[in-house]
């Protein structure tokens, strides 16, 4: 099992074009079927996408009664040869769709000219006709028909009415029109396997009165072989326990069950209904991750079924082609044809997920509110989020900002809302916000921590080597805030300044490294979240290090951003926390933001002009470049690099913590070289691209520079990795 890195934040990556197909991913659970339209067989970009994903085909609409037979006697085959004249060419099944249905029909099958119903036998006769002439032309291509369609009546059923629609053919014959259908269908080809298809069929009801139907059909030796569940689902329901509960009911009565018409749409209708065409018109992030998510827990319960489970067919190929029309979102490839995030999930299942064993040994996160239960770790690293909120739609927890991707909470049974992580998460801490019907939320269980240009809920995972940075009974030092006058943005700024257990006791005068916190964080992180003091107390207090002061300032890196808005230029992003089980993609440890916006942002004079100078006067430093450092993480380490560089008579310490490198040529051109520069630490997560961390340490090293590379062993773009970046530099400083 791959642990989870938490998203780290930043924004939307891009899908790469799939090589292969859904067909392939899931070749050892069942078949993956689409309905085509006329384009969708005869547009080479769309013939490319349906050859490449599916296996099995269903016509739309081009095999239905109306469309084939529009009146008695006169058939109208050229849509449907299409059709199957390319399923015949590329070696495609097809599913045939479908041979009785109330709508779409020709009314002559069951009415005379005037409107009056037929008599039976003469509407069998029409049925027997329709149905033979149809079977007998596709019988070599069309593996297996929906019989009849959507019989079965929805819900509510008043007691004592009929389990069955008030069809003009149930009208005319009751439910025997259905056992008719069946028969017609088996005499004109024996091996073809027959379904019963129908939608809201995992609705607790009606799935029990299509069981009942089916049922009946069976003990009554009707040939009927199999299923349909059309699943015409939306983002809220139905839930993957009424799907499991629903399969589990008809694998008791049929071997076969084909997901027949898979769509999922992002408003709160169902099935068949005709209101389809309300919703969004534009879809927001956390409606697309209810999407994923329903679209993900669905393939789940459908691989755990696949023994009685052999087709699951998508009603239509993409977004621009669904029924539902292209605002509600429905399918796995975008009206461009491209593959949403979605589709990754659906195919990057790790069958070992499916199985895996969620110990029950969760305990209160340690940055919980006083009593506060929730969030919850395991000792596997899943997290558990527990939210109150009875009117809510839609709960989902988030990390990182923006895009989409997390934890979907669902209804318990106590009317709150609970999820578990997909899979384990990285060590260490994760922020992250609720987000309850599209409104963005902290979580009251959990501490705030600043992040992603917010306070954000935090959660801690336990390392397990969290002894460097634990609180213990050793000497402590101190963190004091300190507000300084700054003339350059005239007005009061904020430090805050560690100094080592020792400093109150003697005289001496100490190094101070400045350390810098990342795009979206702020002056609070480095001893919050970060827990530099802990740190150093801990490796004073063994003997690792010398004391010295840390100085820890905002880095103005994100004022004038508000959440949600972005850095100009940033890498693609980590994999989002919320895809355990997808690849842990690397991420180049580069910092975030434009070069421009490092140079301007007006940090370079605060901190050498204003802050190092104040930081002399009041503090008892050693006021030289050799002993004072400058490091920082992601943008703080670009910062670092820019000022180091511009600045040499100042730093003569460097650390980049998951913030880019430095080369030889670039610290010669500011006129340093490997005396001037006491010592370079470089560092970031082996989740981060960490190979050009190794490559610019060992060029430093090469060119005589005292470098040290690190890497951090599985851990991303997050504290973890920098709070053990600054447990390996410390001791490196000022010797
Ligand atoms: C839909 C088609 O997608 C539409 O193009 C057509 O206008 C109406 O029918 N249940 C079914 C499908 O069994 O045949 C329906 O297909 C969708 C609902």
């Amino acid at each position: 099992m791959c642990a989870v890195p938490a998203r780290a934040q930043w924004g939307p990556r891009v899908i790469p074009e799939p090589t292969d197909g859904l067909k392939d991913a899931y070749k050892d659970y069942f078949k993956i079927g689409v309905a085509v339209n006329n384009r969708n067989v005869t547009d080479p970009d769309q013939i490319k996408v349906v050859l490449r994903e599916f296996n099995s085909i269903t016509a739309e609409n081009a095999m239905k009664p109306q469309p084939t037979e529009p009146k008695k006697g006169e058939f109208n085959w050229e849509d449907a040869d299409r059709i199957a004249n390319f399923c015949r060419e590329n070696g495609i099944k097809m599913r045939g769709h479908t041979l009785m249905w109330h709508s779409q029909i020709g009314t002559w099958m069951y009415q005379d000219e005037k409107g009056n119903l037929l008599p039976k036998e003469e509407f069998y006769a029409n049925m027997k006709h329709h149905i033979q002439a149809i079977v007998n032309r596709y019988k070599d291509v069309v593996y297996c028909w929906d019989v009849v369609n959507e019989a079965v009546a929805d819900s509510p059923v008043w007691p004592g009415r009929p389990e069955l629609r008030d069809s003009p053919m149930y009208k005319i014959a009751g439910e025997e029109f259905i056992y008719k259908a069946f028969e017609y269908a088996h005499e004109a080809d024996p091996n073809a396997l027959l379904f019963y298809n129908d939608y809201n069929d995992a609705e607790p009801a009606k799935s029990q009165r299509i069981y009942n139907l089916v049922k009946r059909m069976k003990d009554a030796g009707v040939p009927v072989d199999g299923i349909g569940m059309q699943a015409h689902y939306n983002v809220y329901g139905p839930s993957m326990k009424e799907v499991d509960d629903a399969i589990t009911l008809y694998s008791t009565i049929v071997n076969h069950i084909h997901l027949t018409e898979l769509d999922i749409r992002v408003n709160e209708d169902m099935g068949g209904g005709l209101r389809f065409r309300q919703g969004a018109s534009q879809v927001a992030d956390w409606e697309k991750t209810l999407q994923e998510d329903q679209y993900k827990n669905l393939f789940k319960v459908l691989r755990k079924h696949k023994d009685v489970i052999d087709c699951v067919t998508f009603w239509n190929v993409s977004d621009k082609d669904s029924w539902l029309g292209v605002n509600n979102y429905p399918l796995l490839f975008d009206e461009n044809y491209k593959v949403k995030r979605a589709y990754n999930l659906v195919k990057q299942f790790n069958p070992e997920m499916d199985n895996a064993v969620v110990l029950e040994d969760f305990k209160p996160s340690e940055l919980n509110q006083p009593g506060q239960e929730y969030p919850m770790v395991n000792s596997q690293g899943y997290a558990r989020f527990k939210v109150n909120a009875p009117k809510a739609t839609s709960v989902i927890v988030s990390l990182g900002l923006g895009g989409t991707g997390g934890t979907v909470l669902h209804k318990a049974e106590d009317g709150s809302w609970m999820g578990t992580t997909d899979g384990p998460m990285d060590e260490g801490f994760h922020y992250y916000h609720l987000t309850v019907d599209g409104g963005v939320l902290n979580d009251p269980g959990t501490n705030n921590y600043y992040g992603s240009t917010r306070w954000e809920s935090g959660i801690e995972i336990p390392a397990h080597d969290a002894d460097f940075y634990a609180m213990k009974n050793v000497p402590h030092g101190k963190v004091q805030q300190v507000l300084f006058w700054s003339n350059s943005t005239n007005q009061v700024r904020t430090a805050w300044v560690y100094t080592p257990p020792e400093y109150d006791k003697n005289k001496k005068k100490y190094p101070v490294l400045y350390l810098q916190h990342g795009w979206g964080e702020n002056e609070y992180a480095w001893w919050n979240q970060g827990h530099a003091n802990l740190i150093m107390d801990n490796l004073i207090a063994s003997g690792k290090i010398e004391p010295f002061i840390v100085v820890m300032t905002y880095g103005m890196t994100n004022e004038g951003f508000r959440p949600g808005q972005m850095p100009a230029a940033r890498p693609a992003a980590a994999p989002g926390a919320g895809a355990p089980g997808a690849a842990p993609q690397a991420r180049p440890a580069r910092p975030a933001g434009g070069m421009g916006m490092m140079m301007n942002n007006g940090f370079e004079a605060v901190l050498c002009d204003e802050l190092v100078p104040y930081v002399d006067a009041n503090f008892r430093t050693i006021a030289k470049r050799e002993s004072r450092a400058m490091a920082g993480l992601s943008m703080g380490g670009m910062e670092t690099h820019t000022i180091t560089l511009a600045r040499p008579e100042v730093f003569a310490w460097f650390g980049l913590l998951s913030g880019g490198t430095y080369n030889p040529e670039e610290i010669q051109e500011a006129g340093l070289d490997n005396k001037k520069v006491k010592g370079i630490f470089v560092g970031c997560g082996s989740k981060e691209g960490p190979d050009q961390i190794r490559s610019a340490a060992q060029k430093l090293q090469e060119a005589g520079y005292n470098a040290k590379g690190y890497v951090s062993e599985g851990t991303a773009h997050e504290f973890l990795t920098w709070r053990r970046c600054l447990y390996e530099m410390a001791p490196m400083l000022f010797k």
